[in-house]
């Protein structure tokens, strides 16, 4: 048994690094990331200091949705590799004291699965009710005015029956019917299967989407426009976010805890108020995890951080363990999100993710502070967002990881073509930094460190400490962190303690003296007391 098997809150203070398989690392010169990338890529991981890694979809898929269209829940995309390099990858991870999750799409398939091929072959056939189908309304228009992800309705007609069935994302993406208990059935059996072969854990997509309502109402109109749960101008109060999803997870977590360690369930709980999240942890009984979209899509600012950071930890239940993470596949990346580009600012979210009490999830590329890639619409891959305006493009965070300054980055081989457009490396790129003491790759390692020291196994108190204008300070376990999220200098009253990292001061160590000041977007980590008093 590796070290983090014998801790069974492996993941409390622990650093998650979110790998999109196709962009990370390219094994076979086709120009797609694949599983064997990932293993060249372990060591590199180990150096960083991550305790696991999670994999968007793995599974067989027609790849309109890159593998959240699955159409094989117990098996490996061919083209990222076989089971046997998934079993070869678990096992050097775990050799590395990494452990691995999964994606798990529990809400729809691909319209290729068996299931959903049967389904729709007749109203008669054994799989139609894993699907939800209705009626069209009077008029032969959909059932409902539910919609869909891309903001066209969300049920397509299927000529066979006459009938509708519900797909939240793409047509190929139906959903399925978590009323049928053969769906039940068939989860339960997915996710043993998985971790019978050593999977840590599933980051589970769509959490709050399983149930629909049974009578199919009406979405209401959204009051505020730009809502995290909202679509296009409706609420999803009953496309989504319907109560009963909770059984569900409380099924899972059972399962779970049957392992040792038990295996992590983190849910991408896509909902706009943290009491909604929180609900995803039960009565310590659901998801361990929660990705915190209100934190995600907060400003980078210290009223707006310190103030949606204070709520999460006040609404979790007692002992539950946060997230933070500010980057992903959909929603782009934190250094262009929140930092427009800038190198500085992008160290200071770094310092205050990494700070935080709980788990932190880095996206592949923020320890580099990868920025978002202008792709431009030949080049676009991604049906969903398809031609959406500038921002919302997906495919932007997509791209290949930067590994060194050569023209495919390290990526692929020189003169392939990358499934997607490699971004500016010439500064930004993990060979350039990984030698260089004040690069922001080491800045990021450093600060890994300093938590797995200080934060590992545990969810550090904290406390927020009053600052000057524009500075979020804070204590965490036995560290104080001030932050000024601001391109105004700050004065401070004097940070007592030794000065443990800083954003910017190359020379930070034990013999530093009281921090008195902050340049612009700067941060630093003292251990002590904190202010002086
Ligand atoms: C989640 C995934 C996203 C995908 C969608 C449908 O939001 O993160 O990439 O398109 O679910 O599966």
């Amino acid at each position: 048994m590796n070290a983090r098997a014998a801790r069974p809150h492996w993941w409390h203070g622990a650093t998650l690094y979110q790998i999109y398989v196709r962009s990370w690392r390219d094994s076979d010169g086709d120009g797609y990331g694949d599983l064997r990338g990932v293993i060249a890529g372990l060591d590199y991981l180990r150096w960083l200091g991550v305790d696991g890694i999670w994999l968007s979809p793995t599974m067989p898929s027609p790849d309109h949705d890159w593998g959240y269209d699955v159409s094989d829940y117990t098996g490996v995309h061919p083209g990222l590799g076989t089971m046997e390099d998934l079993d070869l990858l678990v096992a050097e991870a775990g050799r590395r004291d990494i452990a691995v999750l999964l994606d798990l799409v529990p809400n729809h398939t691909s319209s290729a699965h068996p299931w959903f091929v049967d389904a729709r072959s007749g109203r008669g056939s054994a799989h139609r009710g894993y699907y939800i189908w209705a009626d069209p309304a009077a008029d032969g228009g959909p059932p409902n005015n539910w919609l869909s992800a891309t903001g066209a309705p969300a049920w397509t007609l299927d000529d066979t029956s006459g009938q509708y069935y519900l797909r939240s994302f793409l047509s190929t993406q139906p959903d399925l019917n978590w009323r049928e208990p053969a769906v039940h059935a068939e989860f339960e059996r997915i996710l043993r299967f998985w971790f019978d072969r050593g999977i840590a854990g599933f980051r589970i997509d769509v959490a709050q989407g399983l149930y629909k309502d049974a009578a199919l109402r009406d979405d209401p109109p959204v009051a505020a426009a730009g809502r995290i749960d909202g679509r296009f101008g409706l609420a999803q109060v009953y496309s989504a976010n319907r109560p009963e999803s909770h059984g569900v997870f409380r099924d899972w977590r059972a399962i779970a805890e049957t392992y040792s360690p038990p295996r992590l369930l983190l849910g991408e709980t896509w909902v706009g108020e943290l009491a909604s999240m929180a609900a995803f942890h039960g009565d310590c009984d659901e998801l361990q995890l929660t990705f915190n979209f209100p934190v995600i899509f907060a400003g980078f600012t210290a009223g707006a951080l310190s103030g949606v950071v204070a709520e999460t930890l006040a609404v979790l239940p007692a002992g539950e363990c946060p997230v933070w993470t500010a980057s992903n596949h959909d929603v782009g990346r934190f250094p262009t999100r929140w930092c427009e580009g800038d190198e500085a600012r992008a160290r200071l979210a770094l310092l205050v993710l990494a700070t935080l009490p709980g788990t932190l999830v880095l996206y592949y590329g923020d320890e580099i502070a990868m920025t978002d890639v202008d792709v431009p619409a030949g080049s676009r891959r991604d049906e969903i967002t398809g031609d959406a305006p500038g921002g919302r493009l997906r495919d932007r965070a997509r791209t290949p990881m930067l590994w060194d300054a050569s023209p495919a980055a390290g990526f692929t081989a020189d003169g392939v073509r990358p499934w997607l457009p490699i971004g500016d490396h010439a500064e930004r790129n993990v060979a350039g930094q990984r030698d260089d003491p004040a690069s922001t790759l080491r800045f990021c390692r450093d600060l890994l460190a300093l938590r797995r020291t200080e934060f590992g196994g545990t969810i550090a108190a904290y406390t927020q400490l009053p600052g000057p204008p524009g500075v979020w300070m804070y204590r965490v376990g036995d560290l104080v962190v001030a932050a000024n999220l601001a391109s105004d200098p700050a004065c401070l009253d004097g940070l007592e303690g030794p000065l443990l990292l800083s954003t910017s001061r190359a020379a930070a160590g034990p013999e530093a003296g009281p921090v008195t000041g902050l340049g612009p977007w700067e941060g630093v980590i003292v251990r002590g007391s904190g202010p002086a008093r």
